[in-house]
């Protein structure tokens, strides 16, 4: 079992950002699910473990080995896709896998065996004599995933790998991953819920370089069963409802106001009882740390 442990982690950028706010964490195998609004800290977080940059203070042990020390030892261990991957040089999806692999230090029997093997587990095959510019998105996200997986790493980190893909690539993308998560530590990074609902066994919330919340998406839902209760509303209404309600979402539908909210007992008034979603968890959990300041 491999096992990330992020202690007191924090990081203010040299322009007076604080992106990372005193972070304790415990990750082991399988996926793991980070969200947060945007610049809530998640990339700054995913970067300071791959060691792309360094943090002001705390600790990050991996298997018992200080990897804030010991940058070396992590980036033999981990694959990173991320956020922006950037521009490709020309050349096939065959010989950027080989360059990478080169920088990573695998060596040429390794390289040779491994780079087939996972252009076929990406089902990029086919395609490996194409140039990476010329793929599209999905593609793109696959062939990155290949890529962190070169070198057999422990740990995989994936920044928003979905964002911009059509839904049949990004549940291809998805069914990837899945099949990746069970032996390593997969950390994934996105703003979409219910992606982490359906991929991960633990998650955590970050908001504004803090932890507000870590746990597993089953538990966080159970805490909310019985207190979730949904209404369709006239726009017009919102204020109204805002004042006497704990509102935890709205959402357009039909030019109607689907309003969820958060109350222990029912709230008369045409709300319905519903079974709590991930999303409920999430704004409700932001919403408890934004009122607490
Ligand atoms: N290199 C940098 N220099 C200065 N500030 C930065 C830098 N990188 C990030 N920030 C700031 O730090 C905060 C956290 O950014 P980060 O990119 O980690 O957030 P995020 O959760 O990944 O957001 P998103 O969902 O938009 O990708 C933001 O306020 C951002 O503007
Ligand atoms: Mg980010």
């Amino acid at each position: 079992m491999n096992r990330l442990q992020i202690t007191n982690l924090s990081k203010t950028y040299p322009n007076g950002v604080r992106a990372l706010d005193n972070i304790s964490l415990t990750i082991t195998n399988g996926m793991f699910g980070l969200l947060g609004p945007n610049g809530a800290g998640k990339s700054t977080l995913m970067k300071t473990i791959a060691g792309l940059q360094a943090a002001d203070t705390g600790e990050i042990f991996f298997n018992e080995v200080n990897i804030l020390q010991q940058p070396i030892f992590i980036k033999k261990q981990l694959g990173y896709l991320p956020q922006e991957f950037g521009v490709y040089p020309k050349l096939s999806a065959y010989q950027l896998l080989d360059h990478i692999a080169v920088l990573k230090g695998l060596p040429a029997t390794a390289r040779r065996e491994q780079i087939p093997a996972l252009l076929q587990q990406v089902n990029l095959y086919q395609q490996r004599n194409m140039e990476v510019h010329s793929f599209s998105g999905g593609m793109r996200q696959r062939f990155g995933i290949a890529q962190a997986l070169l070198g057999d790493p422990h740990i995989i980190i994936v920044d928003e790998p979905t964002a911009g893909l059509d839904p049949e690539e990004r549940s291809r993308f998805n069914n990837l991953l899945s099949e990746i998560g069970e032996n390593i530590i997969v950390i994934l990074s996105t703003h979409l819920v219910e992606d982490v609902r359906s991929l991960c066994t633990s998650m955590a919330i970050v908001n504004k370089g803090r932890l507000i919340a870590a746990g597993a998406p089953d538990a966080f839902i159970d805490q909310l069963n019985g207190y979730i209760w949904r209404k369709f509303i006239n726009k017009e209404e919102l204020s109204d409802y805002q004042q006497n309600h704990r509102i935890i979402s709205t959402q357009l539908n039909a030019g109607k106001l689907l309003v969820h909210i958060h109350n222990h007992q029912h709230p008369g008034n045409g709300f319905q009882p519903i079974t709590p979603h991930l999303e409920d968890v999430y704004f409700s959990q932001l919403l408890n740390t934004n009122n607490h300041e």
